[in-house]
């Protein structure tokens, strides 16, 4: 027999699924390692897409999305930019994952080198050699505030450098990025002539302020990403969008009669109903999870667990670095000693080594015991530490 491909057998293995596993089946444990909305999708979009199954929307539509819904992103983008966006600068894909992957691909040429965010949500780094490209990590420091320096950036670029990815808000460390920052970032971006994928799937779920969207610092090399999964509590329907250069949708919507043909018809009249529709619900997701924000943050910060407050999206990294333990090692010691189920941070990168993700997509209640356990964990093993 031939051998499988090498590539997508070097893939590594998802560390977040390893301590889901390790977790499976096992009583009263408390579950802070999943990174979905906890709440259920708002009733009028389900209805507009039983209203569209009823109505025989369930064929193919066109590779980059139904016009409406191209319309309406780009509406939705607009009122966000401040400035005209037209609907073919709009991709609808299956999922943000979908859009990072099919721009991406039409970006890259084989050896080329993405610069990705460590600590980082996992997908980039697999999805990068999947293009036939070469991940490069850059480090997001928690004494910076998790935010990235055009230093560091300038370090890891060399000339076959291509594209640049940035989440703002980040998963999996809350941080949301200032102006300056995203100032800074596209200059040092237009400096370097790179594109830019702005993974910006959580630009709803912002608890200080507003977040700042990075097209309008550099449009013309600007991929915005985002989509209907976290905003809306959506994440099974598989609807998200990239809003990019004209030239690079048409290039992308190739891509997609490859590799899709097109997302689900009646996911996209959902997707409709839910960015023209009422925004109430948005915001009502958006109070819960800054309270439960509130709440971690009360708990892990006296006992210096939470370097930096998250400001976003739904996660935070306790940082369990003075135990000493490797973060695998901690979040499964977690499971065994104070039945708490957390990601651990080398999931996401070398830089979150040593610490787990919790994320707030957890009704209150096990949040706070969750966090409780958690500190009690870190006392414990700072005293066997402080011992040895
Ligand atoms: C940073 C980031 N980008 C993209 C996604 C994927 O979103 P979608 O469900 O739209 O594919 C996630 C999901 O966890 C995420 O955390």
């Amino acid at each position: 027999m031939r051998p499988f491909s090498p590539v997508v057998e070097a893939l590594p293995r998802s560390g977040i699924r390893e301590v889901m596993e390790f977790a499976a089946g096992r009583e009263g444990v408390i579950h802070l390692e999943v990174g979905e909305p906890s709440f259920a999708t708002p009733d009028h979009i389900v209805d507009a897409a039983l209203a569209a199954a009823r109505a025989g929307h369930t064929r193919y539509t066109p590779n980059a999305g139904i016009p409406e819904l191209r319309r309406a992103v780009a509406a939705r983008t607009a009122a966000r930019w401040g400035e005209p966006v037209a609907p073919e600068e709009v991709l609808v894909a299956v999922g943000a994952v979908n859009a990072i992957f099919a721009t991406l691909v039409a970006l890259v040429r084989e050896g080329d080198e993405v610069l990705i965010p460590d600590p980082g949500w996992p997908n980039y780094a697999s999805q990068v050699p999947l293009a036939g490209a070469v991940a490069v990590p850059y480090p997001l420091r928690p004494e910076n505030g998790y935010l990235p320096d055009p230093a560091d950036l300038d370090r890891v670029t060399g000339p076959r450098t291509r594209v640049v990815v940035l989440n703002n808000p980040s998963n999996p460390t809350g941080a949301v990025w200032p102006d300056e920052t995203v100032a800074a970032v596209a200059a040092w971006a237009r400096r370097r002539d790179l594109w830019v994928i702005a993974d910006e799937i959580y630009e709803d779920l912002v608890f200080d302020g507003t977040m700042t969207p990075f097209a309008p610092f550099a449009r013309e090399r600007t991929v915005a990403v985002g989509g209907c999964s976290k905003s809306y509590a959506m994440t099974g329907w598989r609807i998200g969008w990239a809003v990019a250069p004209a030239a690079l949708v048409a290039l992308a919507a190739k891509t997609q009669e490859a590799l899709v043909s097109c997302p689900s018809e009646v996911s996209q009249r959902a997707a409709l109903a839910a960015v023209t529709g009422p925004q109430a619900c948005v915001e009502e997701m958006r109070r819960a999870y800054a309270r439960r924000r509130d709440l971690v943050v009360e708990a892990l910060a006296p006992a210096g667990l939470l370097p930096t407050v998250p400001r976003g999206a739904f996660y935070a990294l306790a940082d369990l670095r003075a135990t000493g333990m490797p973060s695998t090692e901690a979040a499964k010691a977690l499971i065994d000693e104070e039945l708490v189920a957390t990601s651990p941070g080398a999931a996401f990168g070398d830089v979150a080594e040593g610490m787990v993700r919790l994320s707030l997509a957890s009704a209150d209640e096990a949040l706070l015991t969750g966090c409780e356990r958690i500190v009690r964990f870190a006392a414990r093993r700072l005293g066997v530490a402080d011992r040895e």
